[in-house]
């Protein structure tokens, strides 16, 4: 009877040897090469943080591995991604700083911090390595040092600076010397950066140097116009968005030749002209903004059935005509804002084919303030 005995036994034995075997080499795998776990504990020696509101550097504790810490991501014990975005970082970012060490790093997000209106460091050129770089709204003010555009692997770079008094800004280097080099770019996020360039200069920098942007996001960059059709080179454009910028002049026709185009937007823009229906009908088109162009005039066309559009702003044009009955091709459309658009006919006439719309699009939102609520259609 021993003999069965001892077989489960020494199996589980087994069992458990290979388990610990297995756990050993699991965390063998994730284990934080010694510079790499040093250079984390001086940067975060070195950073002030709020220990209240940071929920990553709060939990980096010495003898736990550093591969394993909130915000960190490893290859084979090396560091290649960090995320210290919305710690309550309120110090300067020293050049010496560790950081700069981490030569493994791919992707890099600082955004939502407050580095103290300080310039960001030149020392951002060794981190060679870098795919995604977020700095945005980290508090970081003024020149963007030319060193970043030695950063030539990038495929995302965000540096837009919506809430902060002190501006960055691309004037010297300007936009074309600083993204000449960025020819992996697919997403370039610059909101509120203050850009220094004549006419379309800043159109000519982006197309000549980034062949493979996706994502153009340049909102209140103090931009003017022409809009130079050289922005058609770029053609996996998918989201364009440049609101608050100053073009004082038509939205070109070129626009509607994008085969990729899912989300334009031109807020406030100081728009003028007729707006080219063609656009609406671009068949992958899902989100339009052209509100707040008073001096923007245009009809609504026939649309196509099957049309992709679900979002469309006009508040604050000079919108004309009538809802064609075709809106209700756009099966996909949630908010259609016409309100404040003086010139539209906003007759009873249009309640049966918003009347129509609503049958089928229950969430939808429609404002026309011109409206009573009262006459609300019933559904
Ligand atoms: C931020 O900068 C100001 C002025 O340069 C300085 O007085 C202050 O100590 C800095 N704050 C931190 C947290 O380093
Ligand atoms: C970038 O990563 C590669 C391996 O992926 C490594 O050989 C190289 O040393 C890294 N670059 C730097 C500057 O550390
Ligand atoms: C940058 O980081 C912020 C905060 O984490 C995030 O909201 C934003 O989407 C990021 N940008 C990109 C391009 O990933
Ligand atoms: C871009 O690369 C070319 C060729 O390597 C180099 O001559 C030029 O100085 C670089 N431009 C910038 C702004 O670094
Ligand atoms: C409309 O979409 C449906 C389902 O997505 C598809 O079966 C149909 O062929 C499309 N019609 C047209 C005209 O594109």
């Amino acid at each position: 009877m021993q003999l069965p005995m001892r077989t489960p036994l020494f199996s589980s034995f087994f069992m458990m040897a290979l388990c610990l075997l297995f756990f050993r080499a699991s965390v063998v795998s994730g284990e934080c090469l010694g510079d790499q776990q040093s250079s984390l504990l001086q940067l975060k020696k070195s950073l002030v943080f709020t220990t209240s509101l940071s929920t990553k550097l709060v939990h980096w504790i010495e003898d736990v591995d550093c591969c394993l810490w909130d915000g960190v991501t490893c290859n084979d014990g090396r560091v290649t991604g960090l995320d210290l975005s919305d710690e309550s970082i309120s110090n300067e970012l020293d050049g010496s700083s560790s950081l700069f060490r981490l030569g493994y790093l791919q992707k890099l997000n600082l955004a939502g911090n407050d580095f103290n209106y300080s310039q960001i460091p030149y020392q951002f050129e060794k981190l060679k390595n870098l795919s995604y770089l977020n700095l945005s709204n980290a508090g970081f003010a003024g020149q963007i040092p030319i060193e970043i555009s030695r950063l030539t692997g990038l495929v995302t770079l965000d540096l837009s600076n919506t809430n902060s008094f002190v501006p960055l800004v691309i004037e010297s280097p300007n936009l074309a010397t600083l993204v000449q080099n960025l020819s992996e770019l697919m997403e370039l996020y610059l909101d509120g950066v203050h850009v220094s360039a004549q006419g379309s200069e800043w159109v000519l920098a982006l197309s000549s140097s980034l062949p493979k942007l996706r994502v153009l996001s340049m909102s209140r960059c103090h931009l003017s116009g022409p809009l130079d059709s050289s922005l058609l080179t770029l053609r996996f454009l998918s989201i364009i968005r440049l609101d608050g910028n100053d073009f004082s002049g038509p939205v070109p026709e070129f626009f509607a030749d994008f085969q990729k185009l899912t989300s334009l937007s031109f807020k406030a823009c100081g728009l003028t002209g007729k707006f080219p229906e063609k656009i609406f009908q671009l068949p992958t088109l899902r989100k339009l903004d052209l509100s707040s162009n008073v001096l923007l005039e245009g009809f609504l066309p026939e649309f196509p059935p099957n049309g992709s559009l679900e979002n469309l702003w006009l508040t604050q044009t000079g919108f004309s005509g009538t809802l064609p009955h075709s809106i209700g091709n756009l099966k996909m459309l949630s908010t259609l804002d016409l309100s404040d658009c003086n010139s539209m006919d906003q007759s009873q006439a249009q309640w049966q084919t918003l009347h129509n719309w609503f049958m089928w699009t229950w969430q939808a939102t429609i404002s026309l303030d011109q409206f009573h609520h009262s006459a609300w259609p019933r559904i």
